[in-house]
């Protein structure tokens, strides 16, 4: 028998969420209805005048939500459990410190068991190399890593062992086809499976936009995205952008992901970029070291003949001492 309040069906969302905010809610236990109440399990001997009755109820299993609560290691070494790992679709991906290693199939059982939506669990070793492919050993789950990634409602097949994804810049790539004005020329200069290519043809209106790529795994790929997601003005290309920028017509955008380098294709950016038209580029530097390199960015340009402003922000920490920057550089 568990403890409940009887609660006419009209009030029962908003007397079970404030049960649930005060702590008095009692999760072990469903609620179900009772003509037209519901009895709604709680952990008090009385609630707001609501009568209380001792009744027979279904009993919920309660789920933990943290995979470190059930994975199987020695307790010793539970505080260095990663707090966090990426998911694209349904992979989920973990870099673990050398004393875990051992354990990392229990780890990735713990993943599957905490998280219904993932499927199967890679260790990431890292990303290497020009095509900035991650490193995968799986260590649980079943099937292969090529996976759907959803955002905005547009869905993105990619495969993070043969091609670069970044799930956590959604929001720039929903930024930034906010400002594309209709009938626009783009070019993604590192578009991978052209994540920022079809969100933009789904969400805004380029007359088109040109995905180049050096990995052809990522045209195979954003072909599959502009089939998939039903988008005819996205032209996935391979090759290495520096040359084939000068086969496409000028841009009036041109975005610039490879955080590492990408200043170095700034020159060739401008060179085919529209007056009054931006860049958007991606920089991983140390903070100390940003606004000079943005000052130089400025007189490097100028001496090349062009005009640019710059706005910057902050997008995330890459290190202790280095962070990710955005930048839209407007050429006058
Ligand atoms: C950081 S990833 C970005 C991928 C994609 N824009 C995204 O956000 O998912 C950089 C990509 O640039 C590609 N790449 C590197 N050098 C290149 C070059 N010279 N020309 C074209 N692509 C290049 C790599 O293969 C990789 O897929």
């Amino acid at each position: 028998m568990v403890r409940c309040i009887r609660v006419p069906k009209r009030e029962g969302e908003q007397v079970r969420s404030a049960l649930f905010s005060e702590g008095l809610l009692e999760l072990g236990a469903r609620i179900r209805a009772d003509g037209d109440c519901l009895l709604i399990p709680v952990n008090c001997d009385s609630y707001q005048g609501y009568e209380v009755v001792d009744a027979e109820m279904q009993v919920q299993e309660q789920r933990p939500t943290d995979y470190r609560d059930v994975a199987d290691v020695p307790e010793d070494l539970r505080e260095h459990l990663p707090s966090s790992f990426d998911v694209v679709g349904d992979v989920a991906m973990i870099k673990l410190p050398d004393e875990l290693k051992p354990y990392a199939s229990r780890i990735g059982e713990a993943l599957l068991k905490v998280n219904r939506s993932i499927r199967i669990v890679f260790e990431d070793h890292g990303v290497k190399g020009d095509f900035r492919i991650r490193d995968l050993e799986r260590i649980a789950g079943t099937g292969t890593s090529e996976t759907v990634h959803k955002e905005f409602g547009v869905r993105l097949y990619t495969d993070p062992a043969r091609v670069y994804f970044n799930p956590r810049l959604s929001s720039e790539r929903s930024r930034i086809a906010g400002l594309v004005a209709d009938g626009e020329t783009v070019i993604d200069m590192f578009g991978g499976v052209a994540p920022f290519g079809t969100v933009m043809c789904r969400l805004a209106n380029p007359k088109v936009v040109y995905s180049i790529d050096l990995n052809p795994e990522a045209e195979h790929f954003a072909r599959m995205n502009a089939d998939r997601n039903h988008v005819d003005n996205l032209h996935p290309m391979t090759g290495d952008s520096s040359v084939l920028v000068y086969d496409l017509p000028t841009a009036d955008r041109i975005i610039m992901n490879l955080p590492q380098i990408a200043d170095r294709f700034l020159p060739v950016a401008l060179d085919r970029l529209n007056a009054g038209g931006t860049v958007h580029m991606y920089k991983i530097i140390e903070r100390e070291d940003f606004l000079p390199f943005l000052d130089g960015l400025v007189a490097d340009a100028a001496a090349r003949g062009h005009t640019i402003s710059v706005e910057h922000s902050e997008l995330k920490t890459y290190s202790p001492t280095m962070s990710v920057y955005s930048l839209d550089i407007h050429k006058g």
